[in-house]
């Protein structure tokens, strides 16, 4: 952890990976990206890239063939990814932050002994929840898993699946007690109902399989953005996955699930951030260099300017007391110099216009719009 008087938010190695990222966003990925978009379909040498970079494998250990780096290393790659093509983000973002750690923090030595050195050199992977009648209600599941022998044979089908037309590796939710599960509306539940399906949840299992296992791809969806990551519907038909494949053990995939989402949510959020980014980035220099009616662009930024003022001196104020209390007794004395944000952001309230004074400009500005 970095020491309480640090103000650097990310270490070296996280700033130099970033600054890595940038660039192999800019000159490898950027030249493609409109050319995937167009065609609907991710370059191979871009994923190949992406593994030589180092990028699909970041919080995966050393010894496993990965950069054994912080989970802040693979948001900060998605962001960058995000801010030139939003697809090769998404395809970062499943592998690192769902499929990787699965393997992390759920697999035994030998299943990330076998599995983790592939997923950070060469092989991609998909995350398999969802499917045609349980997105949302996504422990409703349908794909059934029933033990033969030494092995689970798995049948139905998954839908919207990223990553799931060039990857080998799949990880794969099915229910081990599949009788007790049924689709329907959470809010038309008697007790009964409830109890029921709660028992199914508790058969989710997370199965990992291969390709060539037989997985087939029923459909690859034609969307509206991120076009150029992978979107399809697979078909399990009596797929065949050795009982040493089942991740977490019998019965723990729902949480496996969630858990991992829990993480992977903030992936998205990254790439959303980076997205927004990278539009800003590609928009703001042209509004620089356009000129119409004899001058650059521009309007009354008066109601704007009193905002960001306002809202500002407001999150000082409360990022600065905040910060004293996660600091505890230490934050109050002046050893740390926290306590010393919150004495100085009191004035942002008071100078340049008080904040009631910057509440009425925007007031009347709003009066004035609506009159
Ligand atoms: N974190 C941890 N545990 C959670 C949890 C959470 N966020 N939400 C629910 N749980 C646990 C509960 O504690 C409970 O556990 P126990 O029975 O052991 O106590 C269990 O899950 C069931 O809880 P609920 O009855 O509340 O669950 P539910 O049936 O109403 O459904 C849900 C909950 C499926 C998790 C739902 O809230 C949800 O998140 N749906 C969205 C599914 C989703 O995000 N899918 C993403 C697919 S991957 C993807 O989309 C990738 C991509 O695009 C790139
Ligand atoms: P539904 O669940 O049918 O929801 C339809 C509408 O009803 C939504 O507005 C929803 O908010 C609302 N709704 C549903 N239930 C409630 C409720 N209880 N309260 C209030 N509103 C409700 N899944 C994977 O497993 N792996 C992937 O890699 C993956 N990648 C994806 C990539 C793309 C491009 C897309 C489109 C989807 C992907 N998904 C993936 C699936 C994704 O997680 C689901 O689409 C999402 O969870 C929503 O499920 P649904 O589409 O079935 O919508």
């Amino acid at each position: 952890a970095p020491p309480l008087n640090s103000l650097d938010v990310y270490t070296e190695e996280e700033t130099m990976l970033r600054e890595a990222v940038q660039r192999f966003a800019t000159d490898v990925v950027g030249p493609k990206v409109r050319e995937m978009d167009e065609n609907e379909q991710m370059d191979p040498a871009i994923i190949k890239g992406l593994f030589e970079q180092g990028l699909m494998g970041i919080e995966t250990s050393a010894e496993h063939g990965g950069a054994e780096s912080s989970f802040t290393s693979a948001i900060i790659v998605i962001e960058e990814l995000a801010k030139v093509d939003p697809s090769v983000s998404v395809l970062c973002d499943v592998h690192n932050t769902l499929v990787n750690t699965i393997f992390r923090k759920y697999g035994t030595k030998e299943q990330q002994d076998k599995w983790l050195p592939q997923l950070a050199s060469s092989k991609l992977g998909s995350f398999c929840l969802s499917e045609p009648a349980s997105g949302s209600d996504a422990f409703a599941l349908q794909t059934r898993a029933k033990k033969d022998g030494d092995s689970w044979i798995i049948n139905g089908s998954k839908m919207w699946i990223t990553n799931s037309y060039e990857a080998e590796i799949f990880l794969i939710f099915a229910n081990v007690r599949p009788g007790s599960v049924q689709s329907f509306s959470r809010y038309h539940l008697d007790c009964s109902t409830r109890l029921t399906r709660a028992k199914g949840t508790k058969g989710i299992t997370c199965f990992v399989a291969t390709k060539d296992m037989g997985i087939q791809i029923a459909k690859k969806e034609q969307k509206l953005g991120i076009r150029a990551s992978s979107t399809c519907t697979l078909n399990f038909d009596d797929l065949k996955i050795p009982a040493e494949n089942i991740i977490g053990g019998e019965g723990k995939g729902y949480k496996i699930a969630i858990e991992i989402l829990n993480e992977g949510r903030i992936g998205i959020a990254g790439q959303m951030l980076g997205l927004a980014q990278g539009a800003f980035n590609k928009a703001v220099p042209y509004t620089y260099s356009r000129s119409q009616f004899g001058r650059r662009r521009g309007k009354s930024f008066t109601k704007e300017a009193a905002m960001a003022k306002y809202w500002s001196s407001v999150v000082a104020q409360r990022v600065s007391g905040q910060a004293i209390e996660w600091a505890g007794g230490v934050g109050f004395t002046r050893e740390t110099g926290i306590e010393k944000f919150w004495r100085d952001s009191k004035i942002g309230a008071i100078y340049e216009g008080t904040s009631n004074i910057q509440l009425q400009t925007i007031a009347k500005f709003i009066q004035k719009e609506h009159s």
